[in-house]
This record gives structure tokens, C-alpha cells and sequence, in this order.
């Protein structure tokens, strides 16, 4: 397959404007926690930036998106899948541990990036832990010119610049940011946008080349998850294989322990309280009310500190 599959009407639209109110609800929640003293505008600036996903902007998408709303969206979507590839898949996929909650604002990259580059993501295959997923990008307004958003290409000199990758990406955003300049004409030629209505998503597998362009006027909201054959992850290092197992064991343990590793200790205690009520564990009650007295980690409360997807999981293995 060259090209995105197109999931009309696949999500209501009232679920996506309810999923929206509350990703806006844990962005303000995040800001109240460690920025009480920003604006929104403040903290979105200095803390969030889509094309370099932050420490805060994964402390958000781990808080906001617990183990409902992923099943929820899985399910709506993963019956797609053996039509649109026309072969057959099992009907239950696992969940692959990268999952993100995405803000990208007009005007995102600091002053010292700004050469008005192309992309807000520079043109990858989803590669991450080396095996081939599917990905599915919902976005949480309507698409269009302003908004900017996922883009794939065709051409093959575009191929040529960023060669079918299986494990590693040849560029990342900032390496990309060096080349924009020479190389943004050429995307430009093979670039392929959709307009995309509330309540469609994309999807793709690992051997699309795709990116995402910058928004111009309006704020982008999306969430973009992957799903992953059972068979393939048997091929995986046993490292992958255990990630990919708690995860699917323990969808909401793993986001809390994944917040603690980070250093929100406060947001890893308001999901063990969620649990604890839940399962009427008073341990995790206990534990919560501990974590709630640790301070965060000072990472957190810097301006743009990165965060690059190898630093989550580091509680199940230290290195892929
Ligand atoms: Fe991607």
C-alpha cells in the first residue's frame, strides 16, 4: 500500500468533541499543577511544540488517554483494517506503546528555528520498536489549509532523499529543520494533504513515508495511536515483547509508572486513586497519597525540555 487509507465517519462527531473538551481539560490541568502562574498561551508556548514532542506533552497525552478511551477508539477502528489492506488480520490487535495526544500551534518553532519550514514532523515510517504497525490519526478539529496536518508523498526522488526505514528514521526533526531549505521544494511537488471532517481519522502502515505540515492560522488537536499483529511482535527482542505485554496487561498501571519514571508524581497518584476506587485497592490508594508529597522532577518545569520516545518504558527495560 503508497497511500493512507481514508476512515470516513468512523468516530461520532459528539464523541470527538467530548474527547476534546477533556484533552483541553488535562492540558489546563498540567498548567494549574506546575504553571499556576502562565497563561494558557504562556505555557503552550514554552511548553508544548508539537514538531518536538515535550516532557510536558507526554505528561498530557499519559494522563488523558486511560485504557476507555483506547478501547473505545480501537474498536471503532480496527475492523477497517482487513478491508483496507484486503487480507486478513486477527479481529484483536495489541496496542502499541506509543500513543500521543498532539497540540500544534501556528507559529510553534522558537526564533532560533525559524526558517519556516515545510513540516511539522519531518517525513518518517512508523518504525518504533522496529516492527511494522498500523497508525491511526484522528483529529480532534476539522482539517484543513490552516489547521495543516498529516501529508504523505509520491515521487521517487523524494524516496531517494528518505529511503524504506525498518528500525531507525534517516532524519529527525531537527535534521530535517538543517535540510528544509534544500529539500521543502521537492516535498512540495509530491506532497498529498486531505481535508479532513470531525469524526474521520487516516490510517497507514510502517511503509508509508508521511510527515505532517505546519499549521498556519488555527491550533491542530489530534490523537494518533498503532495497533500490531500478535504474530509480528513474536519476531521482536524479548525486551519489546515485554513492554508490548504490560502494556496490553495493564493499559493504566503503565501510564502512571511511565508518569512517575518522568517525574509527575502527581499524575501518576490521580490514576492510582482512579484504580483504587475502581478495584477498591486501598494499598494504591496509599501509595497515591505518598507520590502526591513527592516533588516533580525539575525537567518538567523547564522551558521546551524534548522528550524522545526511548525515555519512556525505562522501568521495563533501560535500552531498546
Ligand atoms: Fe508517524
Amino acid at each position: 500500500m503508497d497511500k493512507a487509507g481514508y476512515l470516513k465517519g468512523i468516530i461520532p462527531v459528539e464523541l470527538i468533541q467530548q474527547i476534546r473538551n477533556s484533552a483541553e481539560s488535562t492540558l489546563k490541568q498540567v498548567r494549574d499543577d506546575y504553571f499556576p502562574q502562565k497563561t494558557i498561551e504562556d505555557f503552550q508556548k514554552d511548553h508544548i511544540e508539537h514538531a518536538i514532542p515535550s516532557i510536558v506533552s507526554k505528561i498530557i497525552t499519559l494522563r488523558f488517554l486511560d485504557l476507555e478511551l483506547m478501547t473505545s477508539l480501537k474498536e471503532r477502528v480496527e475492523g477497517q483494517i482487513s478491508e483496507i489492506y484486503n487480507k486478513s488480520e486477527p479481529s484483536s490487535l495489541l496496542i502499541h506503546p506509543g500513543f500521543y495526544l498532539r497540540f500544534s500551534w501556528p507559529n510553534n518553532l522558537s526564533a532560533e528555528k525559524k526558517t519556516e519550514p515545510l513540516l511539522d514532523s519531518a517525513p518518517h515510517y512508523d518504525v518504533t520498536f522496529g516492527l511494522p504497525a498500523h497508525t491511526f490519526w484522528i483529529p480532534l478539529v476539522e482539517i484543513n489549509d490552516d489547521t495543516g496536518g498529516l501529508c504523505y508523498f509520491k515521487g521517487d526522488k523524494i524516496f531517494e532523499l528518505f529511503p524504506r526505514s525498518f528500525n531507525k528514521n534517516k532524519y529527525n526533526y531537527e535534521t530535517y529543520l538543517k535540510i528544509a531549505p534544500t529539500i521543502d521544494k521537492k516535498l512540495k511537488e509530491g506532497i498529498v494533504r486531505h481535508e479532513i471532517e470531525l469524526g474521520d481519522a487516516l490510517t497507514w502502515d510502517s511503509t508509508l513515508l508521511h510527515g505532517a505540515t505546519r499549521p498556519k492560522t488555527s491550533v491542530r488537536m489530534s490523537i494518533d495511536f498503532r495497533l500490531v499483529n500478535p504474530s509480528e511482535l513474536k519476531k521482536c527482542s524479548k525486551n519489546v515483547q515485554k513492554t508490548f505485554d504490560e502494556v496490553n496487561k495493564d493499559f493504566d498501571i503503565t501510564r502512571a509508572q511511565n508518569l512517575m519514571i518522568i517525574g509527575d508524581f502527581l499524575g501518576a497518584a490521580r490514576i492510582l486513586e482512579v484504580i483504587s476506587e475502581k478495584t477498591k485497592n486501598s494499598f494504591m490508594n496509599k501509595m497515591a497519597a505518598t507520590m502526591k508529597a513527592c516533588r516533580p522532577y525539575p525537567e518538567i518545569l523547564k522551558k521546551g525540555t524534548n522528550f524522545y520516545w526511548q525515555d519512556e518504558y525505562k522501568w521495563i527495560v533501560e535500552d531498546y
